[in-house]
């Protein structure tokens, strides 16, 4: 025991002797050779040869002591060794040398010199090799020679005086150190910014310094804990480095191999290196993705967009996603035609971006940023500015001469004035406008609503205890024995919020359980909808209690108590569509079969709705959360009566203005959304966009646009793969035919013009394949989308714009179904 106690001892101490006599100077008499090692005297970095290249060469480099395996400087990139034999030293001269053991040729040197010999060369705790001379003057450092990584303390960026430039080079591969293909260099020209370039091609950019960060990396707030940047502007020099702050971890940025930015992170818990942070981030960041006067913009399924008053330079190429060749401007510009200065022409603010590249603007970072504006203005040939520094408000100017490239959205980005001919301006306030005029009618609307219920509800108190019920063929049940609203407080548990099972834009839908042991749904109605006179509500309920079709969800009955208003009806196990097909579980019970026997269904509860029943009736909330699947999985239209209901059967419906839009944003046709133009068309629509969704088990969002999506999968024969991957795997050859019928079927009820979407008998008849179903023509691709995100003007959420246009009062049920 006591042997091996010693023997412990021993091997510390010699472990411990060896560790003090670690060097980390070199000197003319004190050599580096073969494995011997140069320690920085907190021991955190090494400088020695290690091999690379399946260890057939040797090189001279830096690595962290904790990882020797991440070596962060690389003296003889080029000349490797191809043995260990090599020897550093410091020459009579005062440089540092590397010469080949075998030969004594100079493999590599500083190419220093001193007049004040002799000179020595330390390795430090921050990784920096320093040569100075007997004075303690600098000769020579490896900090201003980084070769792929940047450590707290290195800088990139140029010096203006001599040309001498600091940027990265990537390794030719992560076992090979000679230069490969990427650099990482800072453009000086305009505001300056960082690049990566690859083979003479850019291929990112950080985007300009706004004075507190690249404007393209908005993450680097989120590191301002850890690390302090420091941007440095001056006669003499441009450039960008990090430092650690104080108890900050180990970190190091690195261009990798494939030309990525990477900020790793040393987690010293796991002893390994995470990734903090790499750009590019996504593919908006690759260079010129929109190309010029383009949009990238990573939640539009499109990607990219045109700057408004700019479209598709080549639409073809464009609508085939090859959009390199970028936008063109709609209107020539004015310059200089509306009046003396130029005032033709106006701009156009986009919002939130990274700013186009600045290589070849004017930069001032005195003048502000109307004073930015006006130069603009004067000045025919300027195509935009922006403010240089977002500190305090902002500050000075840059003015962008020719295309604007490389534009994107970006969190926290800044804003870009677009020089646009004055008449796109105008058509662009219009749009505003009328968003105005809809937020301040949907507000007074909203006032005069409020007013008026408060006067109902105190009507309505002298009301109490109405109630109804229906019996088989929809006809009221008169004379019940107990207030059905006792029962169905009993039955909900008082609408517990356990008996949740639903809500929208109409109310809330609970469980419940009837004495007799029949399940019902119960929605209580928003107090909202109770503005329509009781006799009018009676009446309709009555109507739509008459609608009875295997497909359409059954209501029992109604019940009027005070002011609230429930519907009662059948309750459906399986709940709502939405929650299988939205469900990355769920989604995978759903068989193709299942989803054909849902589709077949819903077209047929709509045929019946529109053509069949007595009181044909526009649904118009047609979404997967108003399907319900019974336990059969039988599938049934709900919400329907809520809707206006029409009695003339076969009379014009078409282009009914309707005095209330009410709908759900995704499946709302164009027609109605924008001028509430109502028809049958528009539960097409609907079921277009629902059959599409219920095949690939994607929402149509107006961020991310399945109908577009759909159309440019279709364009290029690639149809299919639109198929939920779910499913796609197991449907037989008979079964991808029919998918594919039923997209275009589904293009086909999403067209344009609501003439071109066949009726439903039709749509029925097409996926039954008994009659065949035509070309489809090109769908909406929602006009925000193609243009740039919509948020630029000023409006707020995305969701707004798409029901811009209408003057009339609006109501959506909510915006992305339940
Ligand atoms: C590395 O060397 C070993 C043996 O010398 C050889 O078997 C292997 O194929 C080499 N690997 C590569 C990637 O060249
Ligand atoms: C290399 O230089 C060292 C010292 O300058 C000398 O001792 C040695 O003999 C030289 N070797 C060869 C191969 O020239
Ligand atoms: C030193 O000078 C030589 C010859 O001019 C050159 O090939 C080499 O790249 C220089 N070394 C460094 C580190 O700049
Ligand atoms: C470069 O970094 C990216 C992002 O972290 C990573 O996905 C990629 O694999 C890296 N490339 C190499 C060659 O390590
Ligand atoms: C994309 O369009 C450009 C012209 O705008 C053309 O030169 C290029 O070949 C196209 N690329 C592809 C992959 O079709
Ligand atoms: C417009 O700006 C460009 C670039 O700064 C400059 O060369 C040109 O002289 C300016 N033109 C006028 C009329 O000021």
């Amino acid at each position: 025991m006591s042997h091996l106690f010693l023997a412990l001892l021993s091997a510390l101490l010699l472990l411990s002797a060896s560790a003090a006599a670690a060097e980390s100077t070199l000197t003319q008499s004190r050599t580096l050779a073969g494995d011997q090692r140069l320690t920085s005297p907190g021991e955190i970095f090494q400088l020695g040869l290690f091999p690379a290249v399946n260890r057939s060469r040797w090189f001279l480099g830096i690595w962290f002591t904790v990882s020797p395996d991440t070596v962060v400087w690389v003296a003889n990139r080029d000349r490797p060794f191809s043995s260990q034999s090599g020897v550093v030293a410091v020459s009579g001269r005062g440089a540092l040398v590397l010469l080949d053991g075998a030969s004594n040729d100079t493999v590599w040197s500083s190419n220093s010199s001193a007049a004040a010999t002799p000179a020595q060369a330390q390795l430090l705790d921050t990784g920096n090799l320093v040569l100075t001379d007997k004075d303690g003057n600098i000769l020579w450092q490896s900090f201003e020679h980084p070769t792929n990584t940047l450590l707290p303390g290195i800088r990139v960026g140029k010096d203006l005086r001599t040309g001498a430039e600091w940027s990265l080079s990537s390794w030719r591969s992560a076992d090979d150190p000679s230069p490969g293909d990427f650099r990482y260099v800072m453009d000086t020209s305009g505001s300056p910014e960082l690049k990566v370039w690859s083979k003479g091609r850019k291929t990112y950019r950080t985007g300009p310094w706004n004075g507190v960060r690249f404007g393209g990396i908005p993450e680097m707030t989120t590191f301002e804990d850890m690390f302090e940047f420091q941007f440095t502007v001056t006669a003499g020099e441009v450039s960008y480095m990090f430092r650690n702050r104080d108890r900050s971890p180990m970190s190091r940025v690195l261009l990798n191999e494939s030309g990525v930015m990477q900020r790793m992170v040393w987690d010293r818990t796991a002893r390994a290196w995470s990734n903090f942070w790499s750009g590019p981030r996504d593919q908006c960041d690759n260079y010129g993705r929109c190309g010029a006067f383009g949009v990238c913009n990573v939640v539009d399924a499109t990607v990219c967009g045109c700057i408004r008053g700019f479209a598709p330079r080549s639409p073809a190429e464009w609508y085939m996603r090859n959009t390199s060749g970028g936008c063109a401007r709609g209107t020539p510009l004015q310059c200089g035609g509306g009046g003396g200065d130029g005032n033709g022409d106006g701009f156009y603010a986009l919002r939130g971006v990274k700013l186009p590249e600045t290589h070849g603007c004017a930069v001032d970072a005195a003048a502000t940023l109307e004073e930015c504006g006006r130069r603009c203005l004067s000045n025919c040939s300027c195509t935009a500015y922006a403010g240089a520094d977002i500190r305090g408000g902002g500050s000075g100017c840059i003015q962008w001469f020719g295309d604007l490239m490389d534009t994107r959205f970006v969190d926290g980005g800044q804003d870009l004035y677009v020089r646009v001919a004055k008449s796109e301006l105008d058509a662009i306030k219009n749009t505003r406008n009328k968003l105005v005029l809809v937020i301040s009618l949907v507000i007074t609307g909203l006032v005069l609503l409020l007013l008026s219920l408060g006067f109902l509800i105190r009507r309505k108190s002298r009301r109490c205890k109405k109630f109804r019920f229906l019996d088989e063929t929809g006809d009221f049940i008169t004379g019940c024995p107990t207030c059905p609203l006792e029962i169905i407080r009993a039955a909900t548990n008082n609408f517990s919020p356990d008996n949740k099972i639903g809500e929208g834009g109409f109310g809330i839908v609970y469980k419940g359980q009837l004495p007799d042991g029949q399940e019902v749904a119960v929605k209580k109605l928003s107090k909202e909808n109770t503005v329509q006179g009781l006799k009018e509500f009676m009446n309709e309920v009555e109507l739509i209690a008459k609608l009875q079709h295997r497909n359409l969800v059954r209501l029992l009955g109604c019940c009027i108590q005070c002011s609230e208003r429930l519907l009662v009806y059948e309750y459906m196990s399986n709940k709502s569509l939405d929650k299988f097909i939205f469900d990355e579980s769920r989604r995978t019970d759903l068989s193709w079969k299942t989803r054909m026997d849902i589709i077949i269904g819903v077209a047929r509860g709509l045929v019946y709705l529109h053509e069949d029943s007595r009181h044909t009736m526009i649904h118009r909330d047609l979404k997967a959360a108003n399907v319900l699947l019974d336990a059969d999985m039988v599938a049934k239209i709900s919400d329907f009566g809520i809707a206006k209901l029409f009695n003339s059967k076969g009379g014009r419906l078409d282009c009914t203005v309707t005095e209330r839009i009410v709908g759900t944003l995704g499946y709302m046709s164009p027609e109605y959304a924008m001028d509430g133009r109502l028809s049958f068309m528009q539960d097409v629509y609907s079921f277009g966009v629902l059959l599409l969704e219920i095949i690939s088990g994607r929402r149509n969002h107006l961020s991310s646009n399945l109908i577009a999506h759909t159309w440019m999968l279709w364009q290029e024969g690639r149809n299919l793969e639109l198929l939920d991957p779910a499913v796609r795997g197991e449907c037989t050859a008979g079964e991808l035919e029919q998918a594919a019928t039923c997209i275009q079927v589904g293009l086909l009820c999403v067209q344009e013009s609501p003439d071109e979407r066949p009726p439903m008998a039709d749509v029925i008849h097409m996926l039954s394949r008994e009659k065949a179903p035509g070309q489809p023509r090109r769908p909406v691709l929602c006009t925000p989308m193609m243009s740039a995100r919509p948020v630029v003007i000023d409006l707020g959420a995305q969701e707004t714009i798409a029901a811009c246009g209408h003057s009339g009062r609006l109501t959506m049920t909510n915006l992305e179904g339940r």
